[in-house]
């Protein structure tokens, strides 16, 4: 993998079945307990909208958000490990955002592990906040780990300033 490889070449595209082998390698890398194949596969079929983030051909991320009754839901946002800290997880999360806010959702929601600081870490950058825990939630090493739940309102300030950075407007 070209450590190059930068966020601003990098673009955005539907995720498709052909992805599915080279997602769950990043998938497996990317996770202590990653998700199977078959969980992965069921996520087109239940017509969640998943995201592709592709540069060259060569996938290096994806997300998975579901989006009804006026909420959203991000269920899965992984890198490549070799290419994490270039902002891509911030480029595809954006865009996972943009989704939410065409299926009109009033908020976006997801969970984290406690231990989990570069997510938690991202999704603090991007504005969302912490509204609750769902205490042993995920599987863990020898014991169960709880989840942090974030939501952030799709009306927020924080994307409004987020948005402007980008256009360069003051
Ligand atoms: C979480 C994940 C998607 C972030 O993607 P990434 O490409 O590494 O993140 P980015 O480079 O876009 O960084 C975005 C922000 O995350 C935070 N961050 C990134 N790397 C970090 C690190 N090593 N330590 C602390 N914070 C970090 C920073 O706030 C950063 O913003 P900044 O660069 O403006 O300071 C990625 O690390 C990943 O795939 N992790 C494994 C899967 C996972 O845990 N997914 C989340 C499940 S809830």
């Amino acid at each position: 993998m070209n450590a190059q490889l930068k966020p601003a070449s990098a673009h955005i595209r539907p995720l498709r079945e052909s992805d599915v082998v080279r997602a769950m390698e990043i998938e497996r890398k990317a996770y202590p307990f990653p998700w199977s194949e078959a969980i992965f596969r069921d996520c087109f079929k239940s017509g969640y909208s998943g995201l592709a983030l592709e540069q060259s051909g060569v996938l290096l991320g994806y997300g998975w958000i579901s989006c009804a009754a006026g909420e959203a839901h991000i269920m899965n946002v992984a890198v490549e490990p070799d290419l994490q800290g270039l902002g891509h997880g911030k480029h595809l999360l954006k865009r996972l955002i943009d989704v939410a806010r065409w299926y009109r959702a009033e908020r976006v929601l997801l969970e984290v592990r406690r231990s989990n600081v570069v997510a938690i870490s991202l999704y603090h950058h991007m504005g969302f906040n912490e509204i609750g825990q769902r205490p042993n939630y995920y599987p863990a090493q020898g014991k169960r780990e709880d989840a942090l739940i974030y939501a952030m309102e799709l009306h927020s300030p924080w994307l409004a300033a987020l948005a402007l950075q980008e256009t360069g407007l003051p």
